[in-house]
């Protein structure tokens, strides 16, 4: 029988099995492809949330950890990595299909399979880094969508208030050079959405027609935008796309992240994650070439790019990392839970093992 370690996670076997503490066996020697990492903070993405509520009892055989982002120290590494026990690493193991997870105290993986791992930036502290890998991994992805280079570019971002948007802002503007970048949130945004970077904002919560205009209204004094970034299925714009994006000769492009429209995830059920009628017409219609601009949806993938940028922009002093609150891993999970259900997080919500310094 191999050594191994006990660690504490975060687990469910089922829609009607609430999370619990669990404790697993975990091999103590990584293969020549893993890495032994003890975890200092996970954060609660909605998926982590969604996974759990649509999931039937007989998907998974055995318990499934919760999670995907996490933070920590790697304590072993296989002779085949790029890694160092001390290394401090953050990433996703993000695995929906599969039983393993990140909350868990130690994490055993193979650093080229996850989404992301990468050092930590020197000076990030470990709740920043585990806050960041699936929220800014899909902002710059969506970003990257966009086939023109960027800089001096016309960006509008729908649903800015969300952790994505928050990245998405600070990317465009700080890492790109995009030159005006408009964005829709409620006016709790409005102060920490300047702070990013935000050119332009607009509040959504005065209703459509608002919304709209608004957004017309920034492309006479601005020009027409050259991506727009939907992170909440706001279909307000269709019908006007044509007035609002550059023609697709000009790399015009709507970007969508195949998020949900409504955030209150106590009150989900599958209605609420299926794409409008409007949605599906405009998708088709430039699938099938009769759109002006380009319309495409993205889903966070691996991304070599992500570490990078990131360390670019945390070592110019050009990211702020947005955290809503942390909670301890082993006692609190479940308020953390709660706290993201409600939808109204304003930044990432964070458990940490509270076993090293992770400020
Ligand atoms: N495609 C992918 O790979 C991928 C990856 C990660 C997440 N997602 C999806 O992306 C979405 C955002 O995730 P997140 O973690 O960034 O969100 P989040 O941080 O949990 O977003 C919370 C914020 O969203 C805003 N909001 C709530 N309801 C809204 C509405 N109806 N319209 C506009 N804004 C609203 C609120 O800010 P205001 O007060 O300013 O409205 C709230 O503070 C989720 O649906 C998630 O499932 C997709």
């Amino acid at each position: 029988m191999p050594e191994t370690i006990s660690s504490r996670a975060i687990t469910f076997s089922n829609w009607r099995d609430p999370l619990k503490l669990s404790t697993i066996e975990i091999p103590a020697s990584p293969e020549e492809n893993q890495v032994l990492v003890k975890t200092e903070a996970v954060s609660v993405n909605p998926i982590d949330i969604i996974i759990r509520l649509f999931c039937p009892p007989w998907f998974f055989s055995s318990n499934k950890i919760v999670g995907g982002d996490f933070s920590g120290t790697v304590i072993k590494a296989g002779s085949k990595t790029t890694y160092k026990p001390s290394d401090k690493v953050y990433g996703s193991v993000f695995n929906p299909f599969g039983a393993t997870g990140s909350f868990s105290e130690y994490l055993l993986f193979d650093p080229q399979e996850a989404t992301f791992c990468n050092k930590i930036p020197e000076g990030m502290p470990f709740t920043k880094a585990a806050a960041l890998p699936v929220v800014a991994g899909t902002a710059l992805q969506a970003l990257e969508a966009h086939s023109e280079p960027l800089k001096d570019a016309n960006v509008l971002i729908l649903g800015a208030g969300t952790s994505i948007g928050y990245y998405a802002i600070q990317i465009a503007k700080n890492y790109y050079g995009a030159k005006f970048v408009a964005a829709t949130c409620s006016s709790k945004s409005f102060e920490r959405l300047i702070q990013a970077g935000a050119s332009k904002l607009i509040d959504y919560t005065k209703g459509t027609t608002h919304e709209v205009n608004d957004i017309l209204e920034a492309v006479k004094g601005h020009g027409k935008f050259d991506v727009v970034i939907d992170i909440v299925r706001d279909g307000s714009l269709f019908g006007y796309l044509d007035a609002v994006l550059k023609p697709k000769s000009e790399g015009g492009m709507f970007v969508e992240i195949n998020a949900m429209k409504k955030m209150d995830y106590n009150h989900l059920n599958l209605l609420s994650m299926a794409p409008s009628w409007t949605y599906l017409y405009e998708y088709y219609k430039s699938w099938l070439g009769f759109s002006s601009f380009q319309f495409t949806n993205i889903s966070e993938v691996k991304d070599p790019q992500f570490g990078g940028v990131i360390e670019k922009l945390w070592g110019e002093g050009k990211l702020d990392v947005a955290i809503d609150s942390v909670w301890d891993f082993a006692t609190e999970y479940e308020k953390a839970f709660e706290r993201v259900s409600s939808g109204k997080v304003q930044g990432k919500v964070m458990l940490t093992t509270g076993t090293s310094e992770s400020e």
